[in-house]
């Protein structure tokens, strides 16, 4: 599967397949399965961090079958381009206290592992009783951080996805695959 787009330059780009669509619903079933098992008995509140992964918590949440509430926390840590900057940007705060809750932070990828610290330090100052780390992706060949991931999609090599949120310079969100620009 190959995906065209006239770039801003207007040149046209090929987007290569990492990810199908059917590979990534099979995987966000499973993480669906241990979540829901995990956590029986027990309500969850999902943090998902905008913009990157609204496609995966969309899918997500309809893969868990606990009572739950969604929360969404604004982030910004990539500019136009394709490294990180190191400064994780709150743009959205949640809207309800999150204190006594089980959370569930759903990120699309953990590149340097920056954004994840940080995000966990600012939830833990609001006192949930307990919080868990749920990402799509993950670049270990980047990480500057040691981050917690307890679920995780895939383990990918270093290169630049984009596709089922994931951006670059806000374009190729809704490719329904995660493909990648080389
Ligand atoms: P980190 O702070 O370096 O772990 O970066 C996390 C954020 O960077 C993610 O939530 C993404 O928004 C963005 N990011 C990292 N790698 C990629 C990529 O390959 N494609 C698109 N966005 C990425
Ligand atoms: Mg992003």
């Amino acid at each position: 599967m190959a995906y065209r787009r006239d770039s801003n330059a207007g040149s046209t780009e090929e987007v290569g397949t990492l990810l199908t669509a059917a590979q990534i619903i099979e995987r966000v079933r499973e993480l669906g399965a241990a979540i829901t098992r995990d956590y029986e008995g027990r309500s969850l509140v999902m943090v998902c961090v905008l913009k990157g992964s609204f496609v995966f918590a969309a899918d997500l949440a309809r893969a868990i079958s606990l009572p739950l509430r969604i929360e969404f926390l604004g982030v910004r840590s990539y500019g136009q381009g394709t490294t990180s900057s190191g400064v994780v940007q709150i743009t959205h705060d949640l809207e309800q206290p999150i204190e006594g809750e089980d959370v569930l932070l759903v990120e699309d990828i953990v590149d340097t592992g920056l954004t994840v610290a940080h995000l966990l330090e600012l939830l833990r100052t609001r006192l949930p009783r307990s919080i868990k780390v749920c990402s799509l992706l993950h670049k270990p060949a980047r990480s500057c951080t040691p981050v917690p991931i307890d679920y995780l999609g895939f383990t990918i090599e270093d290169r630049f996805v984009v596709g089922y949120g994931l951006d670059r310079a806000e374009v190729y969100r809704n490719l329904p695959y995660i493909g990648v620009l080389d």
